[in-house]
């Protein structure tokens, strides 16, 4: 974290150890999704871009889901447990064997989603060059009710909790954010004279800034922006911090060259990655992994989960693809259904109510309406036609279909798996195809059609 911070260490510690009770949900806080991305998530990737010494999470309330998005998603980072959650201060208490073994180490509220790396960076800068024990963000608050209010006096700062807050102190607007940076040596001093008799009975972090001014120890509140500190604590804040790191993100997209007719109207998440000209169109949305190359074309209400796209890709109307690719020049849509593990090689087209599931189009072929192919691999220049079907699964397990280079498959063909057209074949129409038709063959599986003389016209004279 900056030059000087380089060579002293640098611990930072998140708690997420809290319910979030005013979210009324049962998904702990911290695990809300901003942007498709835990809270917890965004703030930890801005902490590691910092490139701290180390970092760890506090769990306490559901634990084991917490510990569990942590493992899959920051593996790096470090899971301390605060058993009962008696507060702020109880929480840093806590975990105050990780802590003491840095130099520094920053404090943070779990719910912090939209502080920005330049913000934490030039935080910890300031905070080195002050030379203070303790350096928290503060801001002017718009609304401060919930908030801790900053008092300020030469030279220090302290806090008082809204719920202890006179009256004159709730008039304050500068808040808490609940950002602290502590020189450990000096967190070690205070930090088991917490006391717990306060209008909440919890242990308050916050108040370990006062006993370090009581010890003659330098605190600095640092003033940063509103936008980026808001916490989240009800699921009408959470909107709203989406909607504001949505408009950032567009923003900084169409500043690197990507074109959006209505940016109100588009979502991606802080993962997706774009070329210079790509088109996104209303209703498009990206989450995820995804990136999209130069100058494709996302068309209105497509939904993108994980999905590759090379150069010129074109996605008409109501495209979904999740957890797949589609390399330069493929096209889809409107109306296609791309699913995990599914790949459009080069030119290839999946068109009108196609559904694909871990199935390979080669370069150039096409599937352009009315299909499922699952678990299938498709060859070069293969053509499929209308309300063409794998039959993959038999109710307990799912099977292959391979379909060789240039074969032209008849308008509603069933290919029961596991089966292989060979290179050059071709099924005829409404055929069921149970067996494997050579390379170059015609496969033909239905009945012979007959036609009865004068059928129609009796029955029409009949019914008259
Ligand atoms: C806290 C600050 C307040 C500040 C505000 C900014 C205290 C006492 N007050 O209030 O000055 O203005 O944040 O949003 O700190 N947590 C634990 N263990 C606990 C309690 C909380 O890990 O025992 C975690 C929570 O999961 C949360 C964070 O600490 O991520 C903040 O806790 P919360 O109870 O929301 O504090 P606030 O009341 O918002
Ligand atoms: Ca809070």
């Amino acid at each position: 974290m900056g030059e000087r911070a380089k060579d002293s260490t640098l611990g930072v510690l998140v708690m997420a150890a809290g319910k979030g009770t005013r979210m009324k949900s049962e998904l702990p806080k911290v695990l809300h999704p901003l942007l498709g991305k835990p809270l917890l998530g965004c703030l930890l990737k801005t902490v590691l871009r910092c490139g701290p010494s180390a970092a760890a999470v506090l769990v306490g309330y559901k634990e084991e889901q917490v510990r569990g998005y942590l493992q899959s998603s920051f593996p790096s980072v470090e899971i301390l447990r605060q058993g009962e959650q008696l507060g702020t201060g109880h929480a840093v208490q806590v975990s105050r064997g990780w802590w003491e073994r840095f130099g520094h180490v920053l404090v943070l509220n779990g719910d912090l989603p939209l502080l920005a790396h330049q913000t934490l960076l030039s935080f910890v800068d300031s905070h080195l060059e002050a030379d203070a024990s303790c350096s928290l963000l503060s801001f002017a608050a718009s609304n401060p009710d919930g908030y801790g209010r900053i008092i300020r006096s030469p030279d220090a700062v302290s806090i008082v909790e809204h719920k202890d807050a006179a009256p004159e102190q709730r008039r304050i607007r500068e808040v808490n954010a609940g950002c602290y940076l502590f020189e450990t040596k000096a967190l070690s001093r205070v930090i088991g004279r917490l006391k717990n008799d306060n209008a909440q009975g919890e242990y308050y972090l916050p108040d370990a800034v006062g006993l370090m001014n009581g010890e003659g120890l330098k605190t600095q509140a640092l003033i940063a922006e509103e936008r980026e500190l808001l916490g989240v604590n009800t699921q009408a804040e959470l909107a709203a911090a989406a909607v504001s790191v949505r408009d950032a993100l567009v923003l900084a997209w169409m500043e690197r060259g990507v074109r959006v007719t209505d940016p109100s109207a588009v979502w991606i998440g802080p993962d997706a990655e774009f070329g210079p000209d790509v088109s996104l169109m209303p209703g498009a949305q990206v989450w995820g992994n995804s990136s999209v190359g130069e100058g494709s074309v996302i068309g209105p209400y497509c939904v993108l989960q994980n999905a590759r796209l090379g150069r010129r890709v074109r996605l008409a109307a109501h495209v979904i693809v999740e957890d797949s690719e589609l390399c330069d020049d493929a096209r889809a849509g409107p109306f296609a259904y791309i699913r995990e593990g599914s790949l459009l090689r080069e030119g290839a087209f999946a068109g009108k109510f196609v559904e694909l599931k871990k199935t390979s189009v080669g370069k150039g072929s096409k599937v352009p309406h009315l299909s499922y192919l699952g678990d299938a691999a498709l060859g070069e220049g293969v053509n499929i036609g209308a309300g063409s079907v794998t039959c993959n699964y038999d109710g307990r397990n799912k099977f292959p279909t391979k379909i060789g280079d240039r074969c032209f498959v008849g308008s509603d063909t069933m290919m029961v798996a596991p089966v292989t057209l060979g290179d050059d074949s071709m099924t005829a129409a409404g055929s069921t195809i149970t067996a494997d038709v050579p390379a170059g063959a015609l496969g033909v599986g239905r009945t012979r059609q007959r036609n009865i003389e004068n059928w129609a016209l009796r029955k029409k004279a009949l019914t008259q």
